[in-house]
């Protein structure tokens, strides 16, 4: 984006849904306990202080007319400079409020997204998801610094409407026209400086995006050397984010010279009505002039601070809106449905699923027999992943019927059938922590140090754990990257052990890994497997030697199902699967 096609920028275009202000704040808001109290009391002494800056403009009335007759305007003065002092820690109390509102819309945030279906983090990346967490919540607490502004507008007319000057009517005239002329320019400010702080929003999130992505792929990029690439992308973002930064720059510099702009204005009123009023002998001393020149300064304070209020609420624009946007998706509904009591084969009856508009999976029916071990096999992109992702209910089927035991999966709580599943996947989803964590996430229960053991044993760990000074304390780095790839999928192992699912799902488990890694992992696998209903994904033969089932999938359907013996004479991919070892 050019820089002066950010002045014609529309601060709409870059947004999610179109949600009305009104409704974006009552769904950011819902269920936040605004702290009111303080953000008022805060608001309230702010306030105050304008106050005591009011009150000095008599005092400066009294020194410019010469009134100056005892010493008392000085004192009144050093009073006053003393209180706004004290006062500037309103803003303190003040803030608190707004970091308060922040902190709360982020909680609420978060523990949103951890309710969304996997659905949501595909349509919105999780990158992008991270951004509304980090900079976009940022913005929450806008609407609120309006309070602040409410009641300095209050305390600026009541001063305007008892200093209205009544002796000069040929000022006055002149006021009324120029402060039409200021309220235009204002409006237009106001205008520019709103698209400007969206636009810097937006190119935040852009950022933060980003850099995540890319901090995240660094592997990548330097196995691929495409550090150049990852710079020229960021240099883009860079260069639009000073762009925005740029225009906001502009803005403000607009905002301060249409506010000098007005003083002026109203300075030359003050001036040139003063002088035909002396010229018409309507007044005699200047005093009446210099209460023009104040009460047109009371006059454009109270208009900037009634002109920027609808600003708290729109500029609330921007990345509050995709906030309220997460907040109005629907949540996964985890407990609605029965306690799954039975166990027993897992059915699948004319299962159709797609993530788009066009079916990714269709027509499954498949039995995967209880203790047994079943395989999937299938070209790239067959659907292996997506099958396992509905049969632990990650994604709701379309059409058809799951069955676990004689239980369909339509009348039983999310909770309790997810609650019979662990999945061990190419990625092993570890996180920051030590291995005693990350072993034991995810386990609502007291475990013992012994059970622990037992898991980190059978999950052939207890090398890792004991080759290392911390043992089971050691710090594994963020995604466990500390580790190396078979330890990670140990770690993984150890941890679905402790889950003690009746049925376990392999997806790819020990792709990726060297031979010798391989077989480190797969004694663990082993021990995890011992007397579970198991779906595995596997691209190699020797990886699903045991199966008592192989279903074989292509292009989003089951095209073989059967033994190993069944499918030996009769299905080519398995044939040339068993050739390749
Ligand atoms: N989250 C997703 N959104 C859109 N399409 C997807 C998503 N995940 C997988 N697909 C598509 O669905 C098809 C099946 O994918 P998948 O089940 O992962 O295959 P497999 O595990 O057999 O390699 C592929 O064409 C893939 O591109
Ligand atoms: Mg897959």
């Amino acid at each position: 984006m050019k820089l002066s096609e950010y002045f014609r920028y529309n601060g709409k275009t870059d947004n999610a849904s179109e949600l009305e202000n009104k409704k974006v704040l009552r769904t950011v808001f819902k269920g936040v306990r605004i702290p009111w109290f303080v953000i008022i009391l805060g608001a309230f002494l702010a306030v105050f202080n304008a106050i005591v800056i009011l009150t000095q403009f008599d005092n400066y009335n009294a020194i410019f007319n010469g009134s100056l007759t005892s010493l008392k305007p000085l004192w009144a003065y050093l009073l006053a400079s003393f209180i706004q002092y004290l006062i500037i820690f309103a803003s303190v109390i003040y803030d608190r409020g707004l970091v308060t509102v922040v902190t709360r819309v982020r909680r609420k945030l978060w523990a949103k997204m951890m309710h969304l279906p996997l659905k949501e983090f595909e349509e919105e990346s999780p990158d992008g998801m991270l951004s509304r967490l980090t900079s976009d919540a940022e913005y929450a607490a806008r609407p609120f610094t309006a309070v602040m502004t409410v009641l300095q507008l209050l305390t600026y007319f009541m001063s305007v409407s008892s200093g209205a000057p009544k002796d000069v009517p040929q000022a006055t005239i002149y006021l009324v026209i120029t402060l039409v002329l200021a309220l235009i320019t204002l409006i237009f400010t106001i205008k520019v400086s709103s698209k400007s702080v969206t636009l810097v929003q937006n190119r935040i999130s852009a950022q933060t995006a980003h850099y995540s992505e890319h901090l995240d792929g660094i592997k990548f990029i330097k196995a691929s050397s495409a550090e150049e690439k990852a710079i020229e992308r960021s240099n883009e973002l860079i260069d639009e984010r000073y762009n925005a930064a740029l225009y906001n720059a502009f803005s403000s510099g607009l905002q301060a010279l249409s506010s000098n702009f007005t003083y002026i204005i109203i300075y030359s009123c003050a001036f040139l009505g003063g002088i035909a009023a002396i010229k018409a002998g309507s007044i005699s001393t200047t005093a009446p002039i210099n209460g023009i020149y104040m009460f047109g300064m009371q006059l454009e304070l109270a208009m900037v601070a009634l002109l920027t209020l609808p600003n708290y609420f729109s500029a609330a624009g921007g990345g509050t809106k995709k906030i309220a946007s997460i907040f109005r998706m629907q949540e996964e509904d985890t407990e609605s449905g029965r306690e799954l009591e039975t166990t027993g084969d897992i059915r699948l009856e004319s299962v159709s699923f797609g993530y788009g508009d066009k079916d990714t999976v269709r027509n499954i029916s498949v039995c995967i027999p209880e203790g047994k071990i079943t395989a999937v096999i299938g070209p790239n992109g067959s659907g292996k992943s997506t099958l396992i992702k509905l049969i632990d209910r990650l994604y709701v089927a379309r059409n058809g019927k799951i069955y676990l035991g004689n239980e369909s999966s339509a009348d039983v709580s999310l909770k309790s059938w997810r609650s019979r599943f662990a999945v061990v996947s190419q990625d092993a989803s570890l996180f920051s922590g030590t291995i005693r964590e990350n072993i034991l996430y995810g386990a609502d229960r007291e475990v013992s140090e012994e059970e622990l053991m037992n898991a980190v044993k059978a999950a052939n760990l207890t090398d890792v754990v004991q080759l290392h000074p911390d043992g089971l304390d050691r710090d594994i780095g963020i995604k466990g990257d500390k580790l190396s790839g078979g330890e990670q999928q140990r770690v993984a192992i150890a941890r679905a052990l402790l889950k003690d699912p009746e049925i376990l799902i392999l997806d790819e488990a020990t792709a990726n890994l060297d031979q010798k890694t391989e077989e480190e992992v797969k004694q663990g696998l082993k021990a995890l497997m011992e007397g579970r209903t198991v779906i595995m994904v596997a691209h190699s033969y020797s990886a699903i030697r045991d199966a008592d089932l192989i279903i074989v999938m292509k292009d989003g359907e089951v095209e073989a199902a059967g033994t190993k013996e069944e499918l030996a004479g009769t299905n080519d991919f398995f044939a040339q699967m068993v050739l390749e070892g």
